[in-house]
């Protein structure tokens, strides 16, 4: 007789998003699964390219703009007309290059938007229609020259008023090339940065920009033409990510709108162009990303998460030009390790992090869910040690549960009265905060850094996509940061390598309710003479009009 052998079910998609997040968790004992070697001759070519589609070559219009950085906070900047010029500047200040670096032999391209170990996985497409001197359809931006390559051009009409979405996908194996299996949370952190580069210079341009939430990923990915796979034949594959909705607040601004682009019409509309590949000899495989990718497709199933406290408006930011400010933006390698911040700019940054309906918080409707726990080292009239700032009431008192019994919670009486800053411990934390990120001497030298604790399992259990957005929302804080350092004359980094159990048993986090998402630091950098600083664009006039590139 045949025994019958019960079917053990399919993991659901939570369960595949929760078990990748515990095995590629760095600890002091191993680091998550990567390659054993890297050979940085081979590394992925960071640029994507469609060799035989027809080339825009963008005007560089950033000069042209007055938007000082405390009018992207308000509504106070003059919002100028959708246009090819103005896509331009949009493009150039979020995802375009601000630099090229030379150290010897090496020299390497950096953009406004930073990423993990400058491997850049996020393609960026842009959506338009009726913009003047954009041809409607589809465009693939080429960072490293500041073109669009035209993917799709539509046949049929678009509509009176210029809209313009700007699309995301990412590019898996760029980042898993050095990182292996943790290589898909980097990715999902770089999408984050990138939403708030492009809300960021949506601002400069005196408009606002919003996150398509709700649409499925076969969607997603027809609007970019990654479901054109004969297009991609043999090339890395790109995992379409999100949309992002462009508003230009002009006066004249059209009735609300659908807020997604039209469907291409397979039979009329125009396609050009075949994908590059990035890498001939791959070395290596991780499929557990292929599998937590699509277990995280999806888009919000629930209504607006809870709205925020009402904060007071932000107090006046700095005066330098937003694009100066942005264009400025890098990481700090190595900081001053004797250098005091002052109060005045640590109470900033984080009330920058509250979320206001400004920018880049109102990019989004989701209720904050990402609280830092700060390492205080030099701050000018404040204690050394680790400070919580819950960013919504209802996660003041998880963490209060979640968080070691013996913390003080004690409110720093010489913050703002709506800043919610709590003193946990007073202690020299300089050593824990080297040790829990990794052994990076960034983490200690600067004048505070952070652990980014994020409501995780009940959230990430109810819809495995918020996998994906809990970490878009700690790139966002990330890229605030990086932003505001820059304003103050200070300068921030990225920290993606840390050991996450670690860190939670020094907080004493026993659950998953709470997870280290993403650190930070921020404080005076130390810049390194050796390495020579080149234009982004060398050969290109400002100012030249867009035309047909070579
Ligand atoms: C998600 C993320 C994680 C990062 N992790 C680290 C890190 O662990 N250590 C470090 O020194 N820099 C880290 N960085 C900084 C990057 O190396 C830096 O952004 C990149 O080299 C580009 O330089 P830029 O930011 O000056 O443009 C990280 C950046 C991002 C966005």
């Amino acid at each position: 007789m045949l025994t019958r052998i019960a079917a053990t079910p399919d993991p659901t998609s939570a369960e595949i998003a929760l078990a990748y997040h515990a095995r590629t968790k760095h600890s002091l004992k191993r680091y998550a699964a990567g390659p054993e070697t890297l050979d940085w001759d081979l590394q992925p070519n960071p640029f994507r390219e469609f060799t035989g589609s027809a080339r825009t070559s963008l005007p560089l219009t950033t000069d042209e703009l007055s938007t000082s950085f405390a009018q992207v906070y308000g509504p106070t900047g003059v919002a100028r007309p959708l246009t090819i010029a103005s896509v331009a500047a949009l493009l150039e200040l979020s995802m375009g290059l601000s630099a090229w670096k030379e150290l010897g032999p090496d020299r390497w391209a950096l953009r406004c938007n930073p990423s993990s170990g400058n491997l850049h996985p996020t393609e960026c497409y842009v959506l338009s229609a009726s913009v003047p001197g954009l041809d409607d359809g589809l465009h693939h931006y080429v960072s490293r020259d500041h073109v669009l390559e035209q993917r799709c051009r539509r046949a049929g009409p678009s509509g009176a008023s210029a809209r313009l979405w700007i699309g995301f996908a990412s590019i898996h194996w760029r980042e898993a090339w050095k990182y292996g299996e943790r290589a898909f949370r980097y990715c999902q952190l770089d999408i984050g940065h990138a939403l708030g580069a492009v809300r960021y210079a949506a601002g400069a341009l005196g408009w606002r920009a919003r996150l398509v939430d709700d649409v499925a990923n076969t969607a997603l990915s027809a609007w970019m033409g990654l479901d054109r796979r004969a297009d991609f034949a043999g090339t890395e594959f790109e995992d379409a990510d999100l949309l992002i909705e462009i508003e230009p607040c002009a006066a004249t601004a059209p009735a609300r709108q659908e807020r997604t682009p039209p469907s291409f019409d397979a039979a009329a509309d125009h396609w050009t162009g075949r994908a590059n590949r990035l890498d001939a000899h791959p070395l290596y495989r991780w499929p557990v990303i292929d599998e937590v990718s699509t277990a995280t497709h999806g888009g919000a199933t629930e209504a607006a998460d809870v709205l925020s406290p009402h904060y007071p408006p932000l107090p006046e930011a700095s005066a330098a030009r937003a694009a100066d400010v942005i264009l400025g933006r890098r990481s700090a390698q190595r900081f001053d390790a004797k250098f005091t911040m002052s109060l005045d700019h640590f109470h900033r940054l984080l009330d920058c992090l509250l979320a206001r309906p400004v920018a880049p918080w109102d990019v989004w409707t989701f209720a904050p869910r990402v609280h830092p726990v700060l390492f205080v080292h030099r701050v000018e009239g404040l204690a050394p040690g680790v400070y919580a700032l819950p960013r919504h009431p209802e996660a003041d008192k998880a963490l209060r549960q979640a968080l070691r019994p013996d913390f003080e919670w004690q409110k720093v009486e010489s913050a703002p009265a709506h800043l919610p800053l709590f003193r946990l411990l007073a202690a020299d934390c300089r050593a824990v905060a080297k040790t829990a990120s990794c052994h990076q001497a960034i983490a200690s030298d600067g004048c505070f850094s952070l652990s980014m604790l994020s409501e995780f399992e009940p959230i990430v259990g109810a819809n495995a996509w918020r996998y994906r957005q809990l970490y878009w929302e700690a790139g966002l804080l990330g890229q605030v940061l990086y932003l505001e350092a820059e304003a103050a004359g200070l300068r921030g980094t990225g920290i993606g390598c840390y050991f996450d159990d670690d860190v939670h048993e020094m907080l004493g986090v026993g659950t998953t309710q709470f997870q280290a998402l993403y650190h930070f630091t921020v404080g005076r950098p130390l810049t390194d003479d050796r390495i020579t600083t080149l234009p982004a664009y060398p050969g290109r006039q400002r100012n030249e009009r867009a035309g047909a590139a070579t």
